[in-house]
């Protein structure tokens, strides 16, 4: 421990904002323009590149994972792949398709009605080829050159001017790969990739995951120049192991790389900065890097009075770090962090600083709806926009790592993360699952999703596995997790494991204390139980409900629990309506309310994915788990939560819709409310008031002659008007309405705007069963990049120009053109309609 310094001085030696701004021996550059992308092999590659024969050349160099850093993986002798025209610095690519990053190939174009429903329907196996141009100026010779990829989907193999330099297999993981040794500064060079999605024969389950995994580079890349000494990959390390409201301590452990030829002595120094102003700054602190070997320090600094992180007050710093040779500033590296004590307890559920906080989350799958599972911030924020307002105030990325952007505004939104690996270990659930790589790969991939992400705040548990069927086996399983929990705790001992399990009932193997926190899956049953045979291990519903519901989709009468299938492929959405394995949310609130020691759970799912179309496996597209569809609009399900989770927002939502057809039939009515109490009213005449009992979450009056008019809810709270809703009968569509979510964005190319379209009566009502075609057009400085309507059985490409309405609303995403700016007008036209025109504005970021 001899390097660690502790500077009381507070501030004493903050080094001004201008000077480390003039620093630029650091560059990360965004490389996600102008990529040329072709399909399939050229001919010459034949079977030479199936996994099993390139798993040895898939050995990255300056890869970050190694437990000990002199342990770097070799990269094999020899130019593998050299020979393979498409790789060839000189090969031309001007006829391939160009386009830009993040890009995925396989949400392109129609969907096959034959394909697999278990992955959405979209064919995305097979070969494909990325090639980018870089232009590197003469003056960066001496430099390194780093490529890193943020997640590659997936086998990548990547060759630098025909050299080949690396790969990463799993798709979900975030790497590096050095490509110093193949970079010519002055001119042009050539990156080649090819990547691979492979796929067995038969039904369902016969490629790399039981959902959607997207194909193509999906996710950001990036090239990082730096000088030969400077901080390495994931190269810092930032702890509070100490926190009160007078003073924390930040603990900061700092990597450096010497990838030069001669030793180097560095001076480090960190800057803690919040906001703009400088409120800490750490000794400075000598290192001997000798070359070609890395070398790691670790200090520590007070920072008075901090800002703590949480879920309402999401205060981050940034901590600046700083190597100083022969006084010469030679690098600056920017972490941002937050400073907060986590506890999971077996009795008080999650203890964040000090405080109980209960989990109140949703998983979700990586993909973006019609975007698929191309990264775009703007379009994640918006799910976690949504979700927050139902009272989220957690996330699970199921079942692989997410992206680092993900990760980002989670600790900007105030979000707690569960952060997730694998979906299998040895034993695999497809065809090509990560059981073909978990012998080689596991132990990289996990070191890089808790070295990626040991700095966020929102991180609170390393997820090691969902449902591994190795949980059945009561010596292998156990031996497993704690070998997997063992690694995370080497990468960071500040935040527990956990596991996702699915082992029924209360007969635990002994898995449970190779975790520090123990997962259940759809066992709410169990919570009991498992308490008084686990009296010390935290609890939490890792996974809970799976409840199915289709937007705007009403069974009456009402039936049970695996019979909400209201026909032509839909779900009913009165939320009573879940598989085998699941249960509604109101049982599972149940279940959570008596057993207050579970820490909380995380629903499957917040929003509707692709894939996994439950209980229409074999015919529709996309999930109806989802407590929001996959375009992004509330089913009835959302205010469930939101009254649950958000008791101090006085709110009431009331539903089936109220446009049945003969008068006199009887409709259940049901209200969610986050009052105790409410009065139903007819076209004005009062059905009753009703309480909320005990452990009861939703208010019903099951048998309300139906007359057409207008079905009222007046909720009150201790006897006090708290909140109502109305729904009426509305004439048939007559208009299309438009409203976008953001009036002005920016044009950057990146930046969306997600417009709603309405299908209204004439007086501006959502018609809620309305499915009438719309026909888009947009002028100005935008596109429509895809549209939607939530609908899991319909089969319109995504990339369209017009889309039918599902239930009375349909979605069109705009995006910001590059370097444009301006008005853009969308109009919407539909046959026999008032059509509707909005706004926006594109401007800088
Ligand atoms: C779980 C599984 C999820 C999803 C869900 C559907 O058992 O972990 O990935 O398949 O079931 O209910």
């Amino acid at each position: 421990m001899k390097s660690i310094i502790l500077a009381t001085l507070v501030g004493a030696f903050c080094v001004s904002a201008a000077i480390a701004e003039t620093v630029t021996l650091r560059q990360r550059i965004s490389i996600n323009a102008d990529w040329r992308f072709q399909k399939g092999d050229p001919s010459e590659v034949g079977g030479k590149l199936a996994y099993d024969k390139i798993k040895n050349w898939v050995l990255p160099s300056g890869a970050a994972f190694a437990k000990d850093p002199a342990q770097q993986w070799k990269r094999p002798e020899g130019n593998l792949g050299g020979d393979i025209s498409y790789v060839k610095a000189a090969f031309d690519d001007k006829d391939w398709r160009k386009l830009d990053l993040p890009h995925d190939w396989a949400i392109e174009g129609a969907f096959d009605k034959r394909g697999y429903g278990q992955t959405g329907k979209r064919t995305y196996w097979g070969a494909v080829y990325y090639r980018k141009h870089l232009e590197i100026p003469a003056s960066d010779q001496g430099r390194q050159f780093y490529l890193d990829i943020d997640g590659a989907m997936s086998y990548s193999l990547v060759w630098c001017n025909g050299q080949f330099v690396g790969g990463w297999p799993y798709g979900y993981s975030s790497f590096r790969l050095d490509l110093t040794p193949y970079i010519k500064a002055g001119g042009d060079n050539v990156l080649t990739i090819r990547l691979n999605s492979p796929v067995g024969k038969g039904p369902w389950y016969n490629g790399m995951a039981r959902w959607y995994p997207g194909a193509g580079l999906y996710r950001n890349v990036w090239l990082v120049k730096t000088g030969p000494v400077h901080v390495g990959h994931w190269g810092t390390y930032i702890t509070t192991p100490e926190v009160t409201p007078e003073s924390a301590l930040v603990k900061i452990g700092v990597t450096l790389a010497n990838s030069g030829k001669v030793p180097a002595r560095v001076v480090v120094k960190t800057q803690i900065l919040d906001g703009p102003t400088c409120v800490a700054t750490t000794a400075s602190h000598t290192v001997s890097v000798d070359p070609g070997t890395r070398a790691n320090t670790t200090v520590q600094v007070a920072v008075e009075k901090p800002k703590l992180w949480d879920t309402v007050h999401p205060d981050r710093y940034t901590a600046v770090t700083i190597l100083e040779s022969d006084g010469n500033i030679i690098d600056r590296y920017e972490t941002v962090f937050g400073i907060r004590t986590i506890k999971f307890t077996a009795n008080e559920g999650f203890l964040l600083n000090g405080k109980r906080v209960r989990i109140n989350g949703v998983c979700n799958h990586h993909d973006l709806g019609a975007l698929g599972a191309a990264f775009n911030t703007r379009a994640a924020e918006r799910q976690l926009e949504i979700l927050k307002e139902m009272g989220v105030n957690a996330l699970r990325t199921s079942h692989n790592m997410p992206a680092p952007e993900l990760v980002d505004l989670c600790d900007r939104m105030g979000i707690l993360v569960m952060d997730e690996s694998f979906d299998c270990w040895e034993v695999g659930k497809t065809a090509f699952d990560y059981n073909k790589l978990y012998p080689d790969w596991h132990e990289k991939d996990l070191r890089a999703l808790c070295r990626r992400d040991r700095n966020h705040p929102s991180v609170i548990l390393w997820s090691i596995g969902n449902e591994v069927n190795e949980l059945r086996d009561n010596v292998y399983g156990p031996k497993m997790a704690a070998s997997l929990s063992a690694i995370c705790h080497e990468e960071d001992p500040t935040r527990p494991t956990i596991i996702g399990s699915n082992h029924g009932g209360a007969s635990y193997n002994g898995v449970q204390k190779g975790v520090d926190v123990f997962g259940q899956n759809y066992e709410a049953g169990g919570y009991a139980e498992f308490r008084k045979r686990n009296p010390t291990i935290p609890l939490l519903g890792s996974e809970t409900s799976s409840c199915v519901s289709s937007r705007g989709e009403y069974q009456i009468p009402l039936q049970g629990k695996n019979k909400g299938n209201v026909g032509d492929h839909q779900v009913t959405s009165y939320d009573l309506a879940a598989p085998p394995w699941g249960r509604t949310p109101d049982d599972e609130f149940r279940a959570q309310d008596q057993n207050p020691f579970v820490a909380g759970e995380f629903v499957w799912t917040g929003f509707d994915y692709l894939g996994e179309p439950h209980p229409y496996m074999e015919d529709a597209r996309s999930s109806y788990f989802g407590i929001v569809d996959l375009a992004g609009f509330k089913k009835d399900r959302f205010y469930s939560y939101q009254a649950h989770w958000r008791p101090e927002l006085p709110m009431a939502h009331i539903f089936p819709h109220w446009n049945w057809t003969d008068a006199g039939s009887i409709i259940p009515v049901h209200v969610y409310t986050s009052g105790d109490a409410a009065e139903l009213f007819l076209n004005g005449k009062s059905l009753g008031k009703k309480m909320k009992k005990p452990f009861e979450y939703r208010l019903r009056w099951d048998d309300v002659k139906y007359q057409p008019g207008e079905i009222k809810v007046v909720a009150t709270k201790d006897g006090k008007p708290w909140a109502e809703d109305v729904v009426q009968t509305t004439g048939p569509a007559a208009k299309v309405l438009l409203k976008a979510d953001r009036a002005k964005i920016a044009g950057d190319g990146l930046d969306l705007s997600f417009v709603t379209v309405t299908l209204a009566d004439s007086s501006g009502r959502k018609v809620p069963r309305a499915k009438n075609l719309v026909r888009f057009e947009v002028s100005g400085p935008a596109e429509i990049v895809a549209v939607d309507n939530g609908d899991a059985y319909n089969f319109d490409a995504f990339q369209a120009k017009e889309a039918k309405a599902f239930n009375g609303l349909a979605l069109v995403i705009l995006r910001g053109k590059l370097g444009q700016v301006g008005t853009v007008t969308l109009r919407a036209l539909s046959e026999g309609l008032t059509s509707a025109e909005v706004t926006l504005e594109t401007g800088p970021r």
